[in-house]
């Protein structure tokens, strides 16, 4: 089995014990059947829209015994999970875009009460503001490093989420990162990147609409990252 990388480690440790579980994009398949394999969960569906991705994970879960364990279903998003079929689910390594767009299309994931585990590659931002306007509160974040490169895991329930700041949006609300190991790096690396966004529209001949609340972000990090 696989050792899971360290942002797949990091989702795998938000998702309760006992918990049945969707897997969307689950490629390889290896964080459910990480999961299943340590009797975190006992069972778990992973879907893809690619057949390549789901033989392998097919041939992964075979190797390692777990094939009658873990459904594997060829689909866009959720469109191959039934309304309650499961509690808890996982998406990781798409853009923050994607990620929103799947869930969009699976309005009953509100109702049915399910735990959201969701690791964005891109458009964090995009992604905290999508669930904070559709009934969604982000209940933990965990900044992860591997190498030179952050991510960012994040776990939302169904709620009220308190209102999220520009410098929040990009990088996680303060309660919930207070505390985190690398906060201090993974806050540099958000201004980085937001810093060098900004050096490119300030070159652009009409700067985008939301150049103001991506400059206010980045001064709001770097004052942050000094506090940490
Ligand atoms: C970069 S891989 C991430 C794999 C794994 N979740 C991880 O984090 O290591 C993205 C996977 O998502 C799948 N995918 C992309 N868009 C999808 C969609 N709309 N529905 C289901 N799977 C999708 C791709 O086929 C690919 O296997």
């Amino acid at each position: 089995m696989e050792k899971l990388p360290p942002r797949l480690r990091a989702l795998a440790e938000l998702v309760p014990p006992g918990a049945s579980l969707a897997d969307i994009g689950t490629d390889h398949g290896y964080l459910p059947l990480a999961l299943l394999a340590e009797g975190r969960i006992t069972r778990a569906v992973g879907c893809d829209i690619g057949a390549g991705p789901l033989a392998a994970a097919a041939a992964h879960a075979k190797a390692a015994g777990l094939e009658d364990r873990l459904q594997l279903r060829q689909c866009d998003g959720l469109e191959a999970v039934s309304p309650g079929e499961v509690d808890a689910v996982a998406i990781a390594g798409m853009g923050g875009e994607t990620i929103a767009g799947i869930l969009r299309r699976a309005p009953w994931l509100l109702a049915a009460g399910c735990l959201l585990l969701l690791q964005p590659m891109s458009k964090q931002a995009l992604l905290r503001r999508w669930l904070q306007a559709n009934g969604w509160r982000i209940t933990a974040e965990r900044p992860v490093r591997e190498g030179e490169t952050f991510y960012t895991v994040l776990a939302a329930a169904p709620g009220e989420m308190p209102p999220l700041s520009p410098g929040e949006a990009e990088a996680g609300a303060r309660r919930l990162l207070e505390g985190q190991p690398f906060l201090r790096a993974y806050l540099d690396g958000i201004c980085r990147r937001l810093g060098s966004a900004l050096e490119g529209m300030a070159r652009a001949a009409r700067p985008p609409e939301h150049a103001g609340e991506l400059a206010a972000a980045y001064q709001e990090l770097l004052e942050w990252k000094m506090e940490v």
